[in-house]
């Protein structure tokens, strides 16, 4: 240890006053901050807790409760394991300033308004960062609006002449709507014209084995997609999954017309996507079989119905079928995708308005005006 007289600097003469036997602890402490360097006494038996509260009595604008103390010189032979070279007032308050004797204390502490105001800034940056997350997903659903808007079924039609159509409609609605399937049309970028109802008595062929049905129709490659959605009498519907299932089926037909590797590849991606897209609900078992619950029930012939395509044809009872050629039908979708995409465009010019004047805090509208999600 050093004589004292080497220690003090002159000006700092009260300790010189203690009696010799007292031994007091002499250290330099600097508060840049304060533009104070000096060197403090204390008594022996004092502890770091009594530094700070010297510090809060000197400085009392300065949190010292978070302050941290930058020690020197340290040395390994002759400090204690237990003198860090950093100490912190909540944990190191016990630390007897023994230890501290001839070092330099080197205080870091902030303001307490500083504090504040660092509060304030990063609340200010997590609102920020909080408007910019609602605005991607504020665009993140205008686009996923527009696209649901290109990619869908154009025009869904029910058969007119059989009982309760609006029921048929319902469920053309309810495919059209499915969050799994809406989302496999937007990721294939699928854009079929009509889908419609099978009439059931249609595509069933009797013979000597028994009856074979056929669950839906795909022709040229989209424009025309075909479902079985009655049971037999027509008065009855089929299991929702199961013409889901066909659906994605038919779906896989708009790429490939033959029944082959690659037909099958696609079509159990789609099974998969849709079934994930739904929340988990399945749609059904993923095999290169038939899809019905019936093993006579076959989706389909695995080739596209080309040419004319009369609507209830063949098969309408009443006789009221309504003719539709290929050209109608293709007309009629380019039109109504042109009027769903304008609709989309101006919806999400609209939410993009209201989300700059500040009115977002209503929770973003889902669908694109397709109807609420289920
Ligand atoms: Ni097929």
């Amino acid at each position: 240890m050093m004589a004292e007289a080497d220690l003090v600097p002159s000006g700092q003469d009260a300790h010189l006053e203690l009696e010799e036997d007292d031994h007091p602890i002499t250290l330099t402490v600097k508060f840049t901050p304060a533009s104070h360097t000096s060197v403090w006494s204390f008594p022996a038996d004092a502890t770091l807790d009594e530094l700070i509260t010297r510090c809060d009595e000197l400085w009392p604008d300065y949190d010292w409760n978070q302050a941290k103390l930058m020690i020197s010189p340290l040395s390994r032979q002759t400090d204690p394991p237990a003198l860090k070279a950093l100490l912190k007032p909540i944990s190191d308050g016990d630390l007897p300033i023994t230890l501290l004797d001839n070092k330099t204390i080197k205080l870091l502490a902030q303001k307490r308004t500083d504090i504040a105001s660092l509060n304030t800034v990063a609340a200010a940056a997590a609102a920020k960062r909080a408007a910019k997350a609602r605005h991607r997903a504020v665009h993140k659903t205008n686009v996923t609006a527009q696209q649901d808007a290109k990619y869908t079924f154009h025009t869904l039609r029910p058969l007119p002449y059989l009982p309760q159509p609006e029921r048929s409609l319902a469920f053309l609605q309810r495919l059209k709507e499915d969050p799994g399937i809406r989302g496999v049309m937007r990721k294939h970028k699928y854009s079929v014209g009509l889908l419609t109802e099978m009439d059931p008595a249609a595509y069933t062929a009797e013979s000597h084995e028994g009856t074979t049905r056929i669950l839906g129709l795909n022709r040229n490659k989209g424009e025309v997609i075909e479902l079985r959605l009655r049971t037999d009498a027509g008065d009855g519907y089929r299991d929702y999954n199961t013409i889901r299932k066909t659906l994605c089926h038919e779906l896989a037909h708009n790429v490939h017309g033959p029944h082959d590797r690659d037909f099958w590849d696609l079509c159990h991606l789609i099974e998969r996507e849709v079934a994930a897209g739904s929340g988990g609900r399945t749609v059904g078992e993923v095999s290169n079989g038939p899809v019905g619950e019936d093993e006579d029930e076959v989706a389909d012939h695995g080739a596209w119905v080309g040419g004319e395509y009369v609507l209830g044809g063949g098969a309408g009872p009443s006789g009221s079928a309504t003719p539709m050629d290929r050209r109608e039908i293709m007309a009629r979708a380019a039109e109504a995708r042109m009027r769903e995409t304008e609709r989309a465009s101006r919806e999400a010019r609209e939410r993009s308005q209201r989300d700059a004047q500040g009115r977002s805090s209503r929770p973003p509208r889902q669908g694109g005006g397709h109807g609420a999600s289920q």
